[in-house]
């Protein structure tokens, strides 16, 4: 997998030009995102499998030619997919700007004669590859709408392998300068200062280095690529998957587009008017319709409770004589403390590492998004508990071909770049910075840290982006838009899909009762079908469904021929679900 990667190469608006004087410093000030692996240290991102698919970028002339702009040239890759690239303007509205390259690939129908056009997809992030969703999981989520669309994964400006973001002289230099950012903890006496100094180093680093681009990364941006990618694929209409932070680019596309809305859903719902709250967004404890963690505490209360439910037989964290419930939650609070204040040395694991308190808190908010994990993690406890740090450490760790990867990768750039160039931070000011995430913290020790990360790495962005949509989110679309949440999300609460679809007149809601980060993951068939007939047939629920369950039991009973690690981990990269590759994706954003 990381043997085809190479360095990446069209970094065409890398420039050493000093901020230009619109994206200058003085601008308003910024919140937000970094991602999960700066949160514990650099050793966290768990869940395998790799990160970045080169392989067609190579410039070998093919397409340098004169061919038509605004169609995309397919070239089979990886099997069974297309790969390409598509130009759009860097700054939309310039009529004959410079234009800046977007990777997309492709999923073919079942049959291109019936197919019914395309379908795109982003899922999530914000920074999440959409070309690494579709070549890692595109046929499993084409089989959904029976193969009658073309799949369409899209890298988004500053993502992956379209236009870079690129914030530092080199790859190594950026790697060093991430792996200078050790664990922050508020508690510790100058931590929370120096780890926003860190982020004010890349914030300006990213001005300097990537001035260029940093002005057109916006949401709008994106939207209007996505409407251009639609042109070319020949649709009147757009049709769209988009999942966690893929529905705000969702709900941006149909309020700018609303008489262009084909079949579109949105799956793990953020609040449109709480996104664009910004600052308050990531970081207001106080203000309950903006509190995106809102469930996180109750997924962790449902892992413990339904542990219990399922007994000692199925959830290694049960006991066979069970003491007055609710017990595994409490204990669970206790194996933190235990690990806060011994952690474990493993060196009989894929990367050897210590086990902490914190390493527990980043696994359990992991699997608030992926209940298929819950069984897992639940034995990785019990032996962690016992003193056995291998099991939790190989959860955690990535392959250090993934940790280390030889080319240069801006995930948490990617990530900043749109989050923080969407909206204007409120005036920066350190002091109730640090306060507002003591608060977050203390009432969300588990994912209240990522609300922090967030926050920090926007608090000295460079400015806002040129072209931003902040509303309204209510127009009427062409077409009804399928909205999906479930009731159990950590990370985009039921509520934030409620508001959209209460905001959007021709929108109808589906509520899948269940746990983790958006309907996939928890599969249901009773969900599925809705999708299905959705896409294929067009035909959306009349009114809001509330009584889809999930397929799957939670701590389904152990197999009898459970593998090595090694050997268990090599099928689950084989045999990965969609759920696996949002989450890793997720994994190294946000949601
Ligand atoms: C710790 O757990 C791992 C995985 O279950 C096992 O292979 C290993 O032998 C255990 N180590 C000790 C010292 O018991
Ligand atoms: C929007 O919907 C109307 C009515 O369903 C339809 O006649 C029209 O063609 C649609 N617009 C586009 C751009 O397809
Ligand atoms: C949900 O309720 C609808 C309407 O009452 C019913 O037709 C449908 O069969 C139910 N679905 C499930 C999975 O229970």
């Amino acid at each position: 997998m990381s043997s085809e990667s190479q360095p990446l190469l069209g970094n065409e608006v890398q420039t050493e030009a000093p901020p230009t004087s619109r994206f200058a410093l003085t601008g308003p000030k910024r919140k937000f995102i970094l991602s999960a692996a700066a949160l514990t240290g650099v050793l966290l991102i768990a869940l395998g499998a790799s990160v970045l698919i080169v392989g067609w970028l190579k410039k070998d002339g093919n397409g340098s030619g004169k061919h038509d702009p605004s169609r995309i040239e397919w070239s089979a890759c990886h099997g069974k997919y297309f790969c390409g690239k598509f130009q759009v303007p860097l700054d939309h509205t310039l009529k004959d700007g410079e234009k800046i390259d977007i990777a997309v690939i492709k999923f073919p129908a079942k049959d291109s004669k019936k197919s019914l056009g395309s379908i795109l997809v982003n899922p999530g992030g914000p920074g999440g590859s959409g070309v690494e969703l579709v070549k890692r999981a595109g046929e499993k989520l084409a089989e959904i709408f029976d193969r009658r669309y073309e799949l369409i994964g899209f890298d988004p400006r500053g993502v992956g392998e379209s236009v870079p973001i690129r914030c530092f002289p080199d790859a190594l230099k950026h790697r060093a300068f991430d792996a200078g950012l050790g664990a922050i903890d508020v508690s510790i006496p100058g931590a929370f200062e120096n780890a926003l100094a860190h982020e004010q180093v890349r914030s300006l680093s990213c001005a300097k280095y990537a001035a260029k681009i940093l002005p057109y990364l916006s949401t709008a941006s994106v939207a209007r690529d996505m409407d251009l990618i639609r042109h070319a694929q020949g649709d009147t209409l757009l049709n769209y998957w988009g999942f966690s932070y893929g529905s705000i680019l969702g709900q941006t596309y149909i309020n700018m587009f609303p008489e262009r809305v084909g079949q579109m859903i949105i799956d793990g719902v953020v609040n449109p008017n709480a996104w664009g709250e910004g600052w308050a967004f990531w970081l207001n404890p106080k203000t309950k319709n903006l509190d995106w963690l809102q469930h996180a505490n109750e997924v962790v209360v449902g892992f413990a409770t339904e542990c219990e439910r399922a007994g000692s037989e199925r959830c290694a964290l049960a006991v066979a004589h069970p003491p007055k419930k609710p017990y595994v939650h409490k204990h669970l609070e206790s194996i933190m403390e235990k690990l806060d204040k011994e952690p474990i040395p493993v060196l009989d694991a894929l990367v050897p590492g210590v086990v902490n308190g914190q390493t527990v808190r980043y696994m359990l908010f992991r699997a608030t998004y992926k209940p298929d994990i819950w069984g897992k993690l639940a034995e990785a406890l019990h032996a962690a508990d016992k003193r056995n740090g291998t099991l939790l450490q190989n959860m955690v760790v990535q392959p250090p071909e993934d940790q280390c990867p030889l080319y240069d990768e801006p995930a948490v750039e990617s990530t900043l770049g749109i989050a923080c160039s969407d909206f204007p931070a409120p005036a920066y000011d350190p002091s109730k910075l640090k306060e507002e995430i003591a608060l977050v913290n203390k009432k969300y020790p588990i994912g209240g840290f990522d609300a922090a990360e967030l926050t920090m790495g926007c608090a000295f962005w460079p400015g806002v982006a040129k072209e931003r949509y902040v509303g309204p989110w209510n127009k009427r679309s062409n077409s009804t838009v399928l909205i999906i949440g479930n009731t159990f999300d950590p990370v985009t609460p039921i509520e934030s899909a409620r508001i959209a679809a209460s905001l959007l007149p021709n929108s109808v809601l589906v509520e899948q009762d269940g746990y983790g980060h958006c309907s996939l993951a928890q599969t249901s068939t009773c969900t599925n079908e809705i999708i299905r007939r959705y896409f294929v047939d067009k035909t959306a629920p009349k009114h809001k469904i509330n009584n889809c369950t999930a397929d799957a039991v939670l701590f389904p009973p152990k197999k009898k021929d459970e593998k090595g690690f090694m050997s268990s981990l090599k099928e689950a990269e084989e045999s990965e679900t969609i759920s696996d590759v949002l989450s890793d994706i997720w994994s190294r954003s946000m949601f």
